[in-house]
């Protein structure tokens, strides 16, 4: 069934546990989010950016995930809105059946320059009233993604930020998080650490000069009951790299967020976490391995059947690891 952002993830907080968040784009990746959890019982938060709802269309989309409810009717699903830029945004997303939008207020419209607290908390609370008064859940964020290294704000998904940031930006201050969920009431909160978007977020096994988990602590003290957001999260595994590379691709030596840097989160407050480029990679890697190796297919259903069950596997494990797996059925 459909539910909200704030029903699964009341339900995380109070049996901690993580739930992974998936971009979505298309039937293949939908399919994989919902039978990997489907095969480890574990509820379900299906994102979409923008760009999906453009790629797709809204219908197909809003369409595809009703059919998805009612392939696993026994598997709660959130249809979560991945960084609405607008009240416009928001809206027509909950008009197309989404439960939940996150109003990232961090940036302005434009989706890459850093706007200033008073603009994200009048428009945030704008979303928040709305969303509410139609039963939908919201998730804000405050502090801009970007790298503590290089002082550069969403810089690997071709939405740079303007010029660089400097590290107080890059991090969300616990004593203005108090005051932005206190003003605008938000179902869950995302937070800036040192994670970017993309494949490239560290030159090195992060530590905690360039991802900053005390920020996390010092959060959740403040705000015990807030559900926290982490976005950029995927880990971008060594495998997978190597998976990628050795079936012809180049994607040159990188570093993600580390899944024990995940699990560290979740014991403090941490209960969404964003992931999009491990789902990529893991697709692509099998599509240029099945491609490589028979150069004369040309049935796309031949490639995206192996890239749909390497996107299931790491969905499964992210449940896994996540503590996500067995709850589905107990919420
Ligand atoms: O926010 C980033 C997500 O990975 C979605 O990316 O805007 O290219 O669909 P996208
Ligand atoms: P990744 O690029 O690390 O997968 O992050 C995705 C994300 O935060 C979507 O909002
Ligand atoms: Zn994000």
């Amino acid at each position: 069934a459909l539910v909200t952002l704030r029903q699964l993830l009341d339900h995380a907080a109070e049996h901690d546990y993580g739930v992974p968040a998936f971009n979505i784009n298309n039937m293949e990746q939908g399919l994989a989010v919902l039978e990997a959890a489907s095969s480890v019982d574990a509820p379900v938060i299906i994102q979409a950016s923008r760009g999906a709802r453009s790629y797709a269309n809204d219908i197909m989309l809003a369409k595809m995930i009703e059919a998805l409810v009612v392939m696993y009717p026994d598997i709660p699903i959130v249809m979560h809105q991945d960084h609405g830029n607008s009240e416009a945004t928001c809206a027509s997303a909950i008009r197309f059946g989404f439960s939940s939008v996150m109003m990232d207020g961090s940036l302005k419209a434009d989706g890459k320059t850093p706007a200033d607290y008073a603009y994200n908390v009048a428009v945030t609370r704008n979303v928040v009233d709305f969303a509410h008064w139609v039963g939908a859940s919201v998730e804000g964020e405050l502090g801009v993604l970007g790298s503590l290294e290089t002082g550069e704000g969403e810089k690997e998904d071709g939405h740079g930020a303007e010029g660089k940031l400097s590290h107080d930006q890059l991090l969300t201050d616990p004593a203005q998080a108090a005051d932005f969920v206190a003003k605008t009431k938000v179902d869950a909160l995302a937070i800036a650490m040192g994670t970017s978007h993309g494949a490239y977020k560290f030159t090195r096994k992060p530590d905690g000069a360039i991802l900053a988990m005390k920020v996390v602590e010092e959060i959740h003290r403040r705000l015990p009951s807030t559900h926290l957001v982490m976005h950029g999260s995927s880990s971008v595994p060594q495998e997978l790299q190597d998976a990628f590379n050795a079936a012809g691709g180049e994607m040159p030596q990188t570093w993600g967020v580390p899944v024990e840097e995940i699990q560290r989160g979740i014991k403090f407050g941490v209960r969404k976490i964003n992931i999009d480029t491990d789902c990529r990679i893991a697709m692509t890697a099998a599509i240029r391995a099945t491609l490589g190796k028979n150069k004369g297919e040309f049935d796309p259903r031949k490639y995206l059947k192996p890239a749909q069950e390497a996107m299931v596997k790491v969905c499964r494990q992210r449940y896994e690891e996540f503590n996500t797996a067995g709850q589905a059925s107990k919420i």
